[in-house]
């Protein structure tokens, strides 16, 4: 009996052993075993793109995994379809680090990519994008600096997951949302100093269905851009701060897109500490044509915010207009609603709609509005705007 009993243990402990999986995820691909080394010193791109060419092609659910230590990553695509419809998993405990210096991720704009995979999820993790010296050379004003690269983009996929992963220092935009379809985007991270340019926490482009849920941003541009052509997105309890804010926009200077829209966006329970914008939409003046129609602004707390809610349809971020085009937008902003939005505003005028002269904005609608300067009601100021107030609205309303 005891005989038998030891014998199906040893069967059971053999089974584990040679399990090459743990049964809930799938094959598992293990960066290590691709011959990356975790000294933040050798190039580990191609075992990392060994170990996803694997995972990819199980007809399993399948995950590579890059286990704690720190992996240099020249610059990484990682490219579907993948075999399983199911998931593809990329699950990272340890800390990918960009090349030192400026440059050297690829000429593309882009370090690390996953691109026509549905059904990714990509979890945990530090990116350290190590954008110092690609900044200071931009400050330097000098021409020649090389072309900055956005840290993670997921483009051109479905039902995808990206959860719990930091990013840090990216040399441009950190997480790029690129032409999808139904992606949530949980528990990210993002650290950058104020004074990095164009290092936007999350931008979403041409996409729809997006989620970001719980986000904790401090950086040098936007903590969220929503770009051209995204719909149906939902974004709920943002942590914002320093940064330039949750902004929609800028529109209207893209080439390529016949018609820039932005529609049906939720933005939900945020909190805003000393950034210069709170809750933003940008479009540029000229003749592109587009909208912004059904966006809810709900539940968002100011600190110290110097324009804690803006419509800004003259957006020109060079000094003295330098390269901006004039002429009055031609982007039409419609129904949208500010809904909860409370606390301190860094300068007088707390409340901003300076709307486009051709297109002016409709169906602005404020409601329990309570931002002061100073510890007095701040200051409204409105041009071509056209909406209505509900309940308590401080400043008083120039709709
Ligand atoms: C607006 O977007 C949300 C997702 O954020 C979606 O659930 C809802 O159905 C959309 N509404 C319309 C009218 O499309």
């Amino acid at each position: 009996m005891a005989k038998k009993l030891l014998g199906l243990l040893a069967h059971l402990h053999a089974t584990v052993l040679f399990l090459p999986v743990d049964p809930a995820a799938g094959a598992m691909y293990n960066v290590l075993r691709y011959g990356a080394r975790p000294d933040g010193a050798a190039d580990a791109a191609g075992p990392f793109l060994r170990a996803w060419a694997d995972a990819c092609l199980s007809t399993r659910p399948a995950t590579v995994l890059v286990p704690p230590g720190r992996y240099l990553v020249s610059s990484a695509t990682f490219a579907g379809p993948c075999r399983s419809r199911a998931a593809v998993t990329f699950a990272v405990a340890g800390t990918v680090v960009a090349p030192a210096g400026a440059g050297g991720r690829g000429s593309s704009g882009r370090w690390i990519t996953f691109e026509n995979v549905d059904g990714l999820v990509v979890s945990g993790g530090t990116l350290d994008g190590r954008g110092r010296a690609l900044w200071e050379c931009r400050r330097r004003g000098q021409s020649s600096c090389p072309t900055p690269a956005s840290s993670l983009t997921i483009a051109n996929s479905r039902d995808v997951v990206v959860a719990g992963v930091r990013s840090v220092d990216s040399e441009l935009f950190h997480l790029v949302v690129l032409q999808c379809h139904g992606v949530t985007v949980r528990g990210v991270t993002v650290e950058a100093p104020a004074d990095s340019p164009n290092t936007d926490g999350i931008h979403l482009h041409m996409s729809s269905h997006v989620s970001v849920y719980d986000a904790r941003i401090s950086t040098g541009d936007d903590c969220i851009s929503i770009g051209p052509g995204n719909s149906n997105l939902w974004i709920e309890r943002v942590a914002c701060g320093p940064g330039h804010g949750i902004s929609i926009g800028s529109l209207g200077k893209q080439e390529g897109m016949a018609v820039e829209a932005v529609q049906n966006v939720t933005v939900k329970t945020t909190w805003f500490t000393g950034t210069t914008n709170g809750l933003r939409i940008k479009t540029w003046g000229g003749s592109k044509r587009g909208f912004v129609r059904g966006v809810t602004f709900a539940d968002a707390t100011m600190s110290g915010v110097d324009n804690p809610i803006i419509i800004d349809q003259r957006y020109c971020p060079t000094t003295g207009g330098a390269g901006c085009p004039g002429g009055s937008s031609s982007i039409s902003i419609s129904d949208v609603r500010y809904v909860g939005v409370r606390g301190s505003s860094a300068t007088p005028v707390a409340v901003s709609f300076d709307c486009s002269r051709s297109n002016p904005c409709s169906g602005i609608r404020l409601q329990d509005v309570a931002l002061t300067y100073r510890g007095r009601p701040a200051a409204a100021s409105c041009r071509n705007a056209r909406g209505s107030t509900l309940g308590l609205v401080m400043p008083p309303s120039c709709l």
